[in-house]
């Protein structure tokens, strides 16, 4: 199967810059409704669950939507497509907030494919309600001529977000393909550490944060795994180091997330202080995508 036109047309939109004006518009807009940090976003961003909730969400709008149009082609209980369609409507909020919480961490080719990703979702919604509406006046070929349109809209939205996910990487963890050391690997004097406060070394390609929380060193990946932030650039108090970029906290002693918007902790490294040397090793087995991994 060829696929180029595909890709064509995703690289078209990832590079729009005229896409930029009405997502910095959407931004400003957004940014007024959705705090940016605190439980509303941590609870938006899926770091109670670990992973980005996003995707879990669309499922029931897509599947009520889905199932209704399904009914409708094959002449189902009209009465069940009017309340699948408006548990599609109902349950495309909750998508929506958390789609529109994520994208507001995003730039570039990502805040343009994502802008598009939403607009089509919102055309969809628009062309749903209109179908419940029609729905409910008895009107069933015109709600499901509206709700097809609006699956076949939703169809090429799904695909633009598996681009995101799956090309782009957004939600995806930031760290981890990184291949830290398997055997001990010097990275610092121990006196270069400071008493407060965090410094950047590399093992091999990888960035590791040096800290020290209650006398002792510690070592966790310096790449946030929210959007790849330089965690060295942070703020280092209490034990955390905060996210220059979004404000995720993570425990300097051993990566655990304290706050998102990041859903993934930091991996944290092995730390050995021999002779005034500090060396660091990786704590866990290595995984199957890490095999031929970047950053060595
Ligand atoms: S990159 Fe977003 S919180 Fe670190």
């Amino acid at each position: 199967m060829d696929l180029a036109p595909l890709e064509d047309v995703v690289t078209r939109i990832e590079k729009a810059e005229g896409l930029d004006r009405t997502a910095d518009l959407a931004a400003a807009a957004l940014r007024k409704v959705l705090p940016q940090q605190g439980p509303l976003t941590d609870l938006l961003s899926g770091t109670p669950i670990g992973h980005p909730a996003h995707p879990a969400l669309v499922l029931v709008p897509v599947g009520a939507w889905v199932s209704a149009t399904v009914l409708d082609l094959t002449g189902g209980d009209a009465r069940a497509a009017r309340r699948l369609v408006a548990v599609g409507n109902l349950s495309a909020l909750p998508a929506a907030l958390t789609g529109a919480n994520d994208w507001l961490t995003t730039k570039g080719a990502e805040r343009r494919v994502g802008l598009v990703h939403a607009g089509l979702n919102y055309t969809a919604l628009t062309l749903q309600l209109l179908s419940s509406r029609a729905r409910r006046r008895g009107h069933r070929v015109r709600g499901a001529t509206l709700s097809a349109a609006a699956t076949s809209l939703v169809a090429a939205s799904g695909w633009l977000g598996g681009h995101l996910a799956y090309a782009l990487g957004v939600g995806v963890d930031t760290t981890v393909f990184e291949q830290f050391p398997v055997d001990w690997t010097d990275l610092a004097a121990e006196d270069e550490v400071p008493l407060t406060g965090g410094i950047m070394r590399e093992a091999g390609a990888v960035p590791v944060l040096l800290s020290r929380v209650d006398g002792s060193i510690t070592a966790i990946a310096d790449r946030c795994t929210h959007r790849g932030g330089p965690l060295h650039e942070g703020r280092i108090a209490d034990g955390c180091v905060t996210c220059p970029l979004h404000g995720s906290t993570f425990r300097l002693a051993d990566g655990s997330l304290v706050s998102g918007p990041a859903s993934r902790p930091q991996p944290a490294l092995e730390v050995r202080v021999t002779d005034g040397r500090v060396a660091v090793r990786r704590a866990e087995e290595p995984r199957t995508l890490r095999t031929n991994p970047v950053g060595v």
